[in-house]
């Protein structure tokens, strides 16, 4: 099954473009294939790239573009690759920077947007941050539609996670209840890496870099000391592959916890047992604990960020106070040291993988609105970059596979046991 890209009308426009891709060219989501195992539906993406029509005549076109949600390296680079693309490439009218999130699209903000040019964006790509601003919460629809009208705004780039990305899907509707045809494409955007269709999104892999720096500090502190304990705590909300990526990269790390495998602390089989063990054994041990990992274990509560995420109780502080108590019920002398690099890791600029990366989500991104494809963002599946109708995301989630290879090099690297029951 084909997944339906929504397209704003027919291209008529020559593209300046070389190498045109074909409408017809589509991605598989599954690699795999296996007999044996359940059936799912097949499901096939379009490739992204230049098309030889654009929807769009650029020297009419006035694109925006927005960063929503919590900081990723290479948002700079995002923003600068687009606007490149756009005013280099196709040639377009006007690029504008929306500023501070989704607010900046509602004119009771008072946040007028920035026009980009290419001295504003010369070498934003070497800082960390967003030129545009950032916020959490949701865009107020009719405002935004009325604005983009108003501001003659054909394209809109939102820079997010899945929370934006839906409301940019409901802004291109809107908009095409007012007869507005706009284009709205979305690049992925999380330092955690849980969005569906997306293998890797941008930042990911210098929140790693950061976050195994980090580990090797930790593990230089528990590994001076008789006893030592170091305990890291590292971003990850829902999904573990931050910890699990800097914990495989280290080599250093004795155990991993993470949302996707709860865990007990007590008993036989539980996790301060283990560590005891491992204690007595080695003299040192190195913990990483994911922030979303452990909820289980605290106090339940519904309060939630502007974004609608839950609010994570502090495992760390958590995770630190039940491993002091039991060694000290234990009689162990330990040395304890605590590391919570928090922000440190994604507020950095993107290393080079990262700003490659990011060259490629932006161009794509401008390939796709030029050509009048609208409601998508840019996925990577099997390394090549496709549409995903946004729609496909909801109810969608990406999460670590306990039996898939990433956990089992974790497992590996560490020996720690699959689970502590
Ligand atoms: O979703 C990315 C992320 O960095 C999570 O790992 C983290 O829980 C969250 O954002 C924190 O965001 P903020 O404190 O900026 O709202």
């Amino acid at each position: 099954m084909n997944a339906a890209t929504t397209t704003l009308g027919e291209a008529r426009f020559d593209s300046p473009c070389h190498g045109a891709v074909s409408d017809h060219a589509r991605v598989p989501a599954r690699l795999i294939h296996d007999p044996a195992a359940p059936p799912e539906p097949d499901l096939w993406f379009e490739l992204a790239g230049p098309r030889a029509k654009l929807f769009f005549d650029p020297r009419q076109t006035r694109a925006g573009i927005v960063t929503c949600g919590g900081l990723s390296p290479g948002l700079n680079n995002v923003i600068r690759s687009l606007f490149l693309e756009l005013h280099h490439r196709y040639g377009i009218q006007q690029v504008l920077g929306f500023r501070e999130g989704y607010q900046g699209l509602d004119p009771a903000s008072g946040l007028d947007p920035l026009v980009l040019t290419a001295e504003l964006v010369d070498d934003i790509h070497r800082e960390g941050g967003t030129l545009l601003g950032t916020s959490r919460g949701p865009v107020h629809i009719p405002a935004a539609v009325d604005n983009l009208v108003r501001l003659k705004v054909d394209i809109l780039f939102t820079i997010g996670g899945d929370g934006t990305q839906r409301g940019g899907r409901e802004l291109f509707e809107e908009a095409r209840r007012h007869g507005h045809p706009l284009a709205v494409v979305g690049v992925p955007k999380t330092i955690d890496n849980d969005i569906p269709y997306v293998s890797r999104t941008f930042g990911f892999l210098t929140a790693v870099e950061q976050a195994a720096g980090v580990l090797a500090c930790a593990h230089t502190e528990c590994h001076s000391v008789h006893n030592g304990i170091s305990l890291v705590k590292l971003m990850g909300r829902e999904a573990g592959f931050i910890a699990a990526g800097a914990a495989i990269a280290s080599q250093d790390v004795n155990f991993v916890l993470i949302p996707e495998v709860p865990f007990k602390l007590e008993g036989e089989g539980g996790f301060l047992a283990a560590l005891k063990k491992r204690l007595l054994k080695r003299r040192h041990a190195l913990i990483v604990v994911a922030e979303g990992a452990g909820q289980h274990l605290l106090d339940s509560h519904d309060e939630r960020d502007p974004s609608g995420n839950l609010k994570l109780r502090d495992i760390g502080l958590y995770l630190r106070q039940q491993i002091e108590s039991y060694f000290k019920a234990e009689k162990i002398p330990i040395v304890f040291r605590y590391f919570d690099p928090s922000y440190l890791i994604r507020s950095v600029a993107a290393d080079a993988e990262d700003a490659i990366l990011c060259d490629a989500f932006a161009r794509n991104a401008a390939h796709a609105a030029m050509a009048g494809r609208t409601g998508v963002i840019i996925g990577l599946v099997h390394d090549q970059f496709v549409h995903v109708p946004i729609e496909l995301l909801a109810g969608q989630h990406k999460r670590l596979n306990q039996d898939g290879m990433l956990w089992r090099s974790v497992l590996a690297a560490t020996g720690q046991p699959a689970l502590f029951e």
